[in-house]
């Protein structure tokens, strides 16, 4: 499941969804900048770390080696969960080659945004989650992961001190040992038997054992940090081949890689977005979608469908179906725009398709407005890909199911 455009396309639904007819659900890359959103009846979960689908009793739950983990915010979902009755800990696997993100990653994130700002005039709009310098760490090879887990206090706490004094050299900055050292033993008593002791054993002997796997893209596509809008992305590689390159699975293994994209467009942070609308169209888009970060509470850019973006990311992705989230935000829009190329002066060009009223909370194809249909077989058109899924609506049940 991979998200086709700048992230927040509402993978948390669908992956809630379908994850009941998966026995792995796993998350490959990424942290905490991520934010899955799930609502159940009144309630509305956010899992940054945990993949959304862990709300189904029983599952499987990898958290794999391309993932970068802050240890107090994984603990603190964990004890949320438990609060209301669901104890993932016996069903984690967690790879040791993951990395750790610890305060220092977070003040550095703060900083380089500041810096940024200053010398460019803005940033990149990170998370300031402290994802950028933590992957510095790992490609750098001065990073530390979940192997540390395994060691004794003493230990722990040497290693943890090391690193802490090459931080204080090389950037100048306060460093916390005492929270990190914490942070690091309280994860260890909750979770140091939940690393998997090889990743890939563990991995194919799932595979072995005839279970299937349920990946959960974090992010989007247009973030990728190899194929996206550089420099405005994220740190880690957010395509489906990521993916399987951040769980330890061969290409075959992945048998339909589904693209959720939303019916319309948003972005939080800066860089292009040639289809962003102002005004009173944003304003409408980002009140009826509540286009708020899920992890930062920003209110999200707002714009319209980019089908060259939906074109690139479902070949770079090799996306066999679609996902359409949200159509029901578009309900009462009197034209709904896409962008389809660029003319000579580099300016977009739309085209203009009749909007359509009463999306909300259908169920079924045939019940859907027969323009939004049109809407939808023309994604289907342009992409090559069929649409399988269509998001209706905040809560579980409001999807339409059209076939995989
Ligand atoms: P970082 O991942 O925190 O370094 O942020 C880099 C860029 O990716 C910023 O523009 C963020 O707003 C964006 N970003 C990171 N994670 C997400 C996400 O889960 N949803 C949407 N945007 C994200």
């Amino acid at each position: 499941m991979i998200g086709a455009q700048w992230g927040d396309e509402g993978k948390g639904k669908i992956i809630d969804v379908l994850a009941e007819h998966f026995d792995v659900i796993a998350r490959a890359s990424g942290g905490a900048n991520a934010g899955h959103t799930v609502v159940l009846g009144k309630e509305k979960h956010v899992f940054h770390l945990l993949p959304s689908g862990c709300l189904h009793e029983g599952k499987d739950i990898v958290l794999g080696s391309g993932m970068v983990l802050h240890l107090p915010t994984l603990l603190e979902e964990i004890h949320v969960l438990r609060e209301k009755g669901i104890d993932v800990v016996p069903h984690l696997f967690i790879s040791p080659a993951a990395h750790i993100v610890c305060a220092y990653h977070k003040e550095l994130d703060a900083l380089s945004e500041e810096r940024r700002t200053q010398t460019k005039g803005e940033g990149i709009g990170t998370t300031r989650r402290g994802i950028g310098p933590a992957y510095t760490d790992k490609t750098a090879r001065s990073g530390l992961r979940m192997e540390l887990l395994w060691e004794n206090a003493k230990t722990i706490r040497e290693t943890l001190k090391q690193r802490m004094d090459e931080v204080k050299s090389l950037y100048h900055i306060d460093v916390h040992l005492e929270e990190e050292y914490d942070a690091v033993l309280a994860a260890k008593k909750l979770l140091e038997r939940r690393l998997m002791t090889n990743m890939v054993d563990c991995i194919f002997s799932f595979l072995a054992e005839g279970k299937t796997f349920l990946l959960e893209g974090a992010q989007g596509t247009l973030l990728d940090i190899d194929h996206g809008t550089y420099p405005h992305v994220t740190s880690s590689s957010t395509t489906a081949s990521g993916a399987l390159q951040g769980l330890g699975l061969p290409p075959q293994a992945m048998t339909s890689c589904i693209g959720v994209a939303k019916a319309y467009c948003t972005r939080v942070g800066g860089g292009s977005f040639s289809t962003e609308v102002f005004g009173k169209v944003a304003e409408r888009l980002r009140k009826r979608g509540g286009e708020y970060g899920a992890t930062t509470g920003r209110p999200r850019r707002c714009g319209w469908l980019h089908l060259p973006s939906l074109q690139y990311a479902a070949l770079l992705n090799g996306f066999t179906h679609w996902n359409i989230t949200k159509i029901d935000v578009l309900d009462g829009e009197r034209v709904v725009s896409v962008g389809v190329g660029v003319d000579r002066r580099g300016n977009v060009q739309y085209e203009e398709l009749p909007g359509w009223e009463g999306s909300a909370d259908v169920r079924a194809w045939e019940k859907l407005p027969k323009l939004a249909q049109k809407y939808l077989h023309f994604i289907e058109r342009a992409t090559g890909v069929p649409v399988a899924f269509v998001g209706t609506g905040e809560r579980r049940g409001e999807m339409v199911v059209k076939g995989l």
